[in-house]
């Protein structure tokens, strides 16, 4: 450990955040920093009326925060579902059957801690608790969210193409597709997207 506990013994910068599993106890201490989220961002959208439910997944295989001291300043799910559409176009890509794949979602970070990493490494354990479990990850965003998507790009993930969606209640979005790394195992290469797709 270095002496000042910030930099690392090859000279970088330490995060001054950590990952770790989500406790019970973290949803409701989630709840201002998710609002505000939701506020500022728009990210859920307004439809979403109770934002710890929607952070919850109770079906998620996982959920993690990032904390910085005593506040948390991020979160992150993998779960089995995804919007209709978006699971099939992912299955097409990859050649794997829904029961391959986990979804990564729910993620956002407080805006106060944007641009430090957080979201990468909320990204990174996601994918690979994922590929521990031998599941392919994949993800969508809004096709207007330019920074989530610059995220899943400069993380490597592949743009799939995009997906209409109409929710119960009439919300229509359109939705980009992403697929993760492949994990370890699998073996076979990414497939090319679906001519059409815009990816
Ligand atoms: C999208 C979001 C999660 C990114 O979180 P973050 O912690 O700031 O992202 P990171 O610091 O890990 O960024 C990693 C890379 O993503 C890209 N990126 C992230 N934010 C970006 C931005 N505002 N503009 C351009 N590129 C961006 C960059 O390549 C960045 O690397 P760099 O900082 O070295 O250039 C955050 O802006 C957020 O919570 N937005 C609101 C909620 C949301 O949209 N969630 C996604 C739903 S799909």
């Amino acid at each position: 450990m270095p002496e000042d506990g910030l930099t690392s013994p090859n000279g970088a910068a330490a995060p001054d955040f950590i990952v770790r599993p989500r406790s019970a106890a973290d949803l409701e201490a989630c709840r201002p920093t998710a609002e505000l989220v939701q506020r500022v961002d728009g990210y859920p959208g307004a439809a979403v009326a109770d934002i710890v439910d929607f952070m919850s997944c109770p079906d998620a295989y996982a959920a993690w925060v990032a904390v910085a001291g005593p506040d948390i300043i991020g979160h992150a799910v993998l779960k089995p579902s995804a919007a209709p559409g978006v699971l099939e176009l992912a299955c097409q890509a990859s050649g794997r059957g829904a029961d391959a794949m986990a979804v990564v979602g729910r993620l956002w970070v407080a805006p106060d801690h944007r641009r430090r990493g957080v979201a990468r490494s909320l990204l990174a354990t996601a994918v690979a608790a994922a590929h521990e479990a031998g599941l392919w990850p994949l993800l969508d965003t809004v096709a207007t969210n330019a920074r989530s998507i610059a995220l899943y790009e400069s993380a490597g993930w592949v743009r799939l193409g995009t997906v209409d969606v109409t929710f119960s209640g009439g919300l229509r979005l359109l939705l980009v597709a992403f697929l993760g790394p492949m994990p370890p195992a699998a073996g076979e290469p990414v497939q090319e997207a679906a001519p059409g797709g815009d990816g």
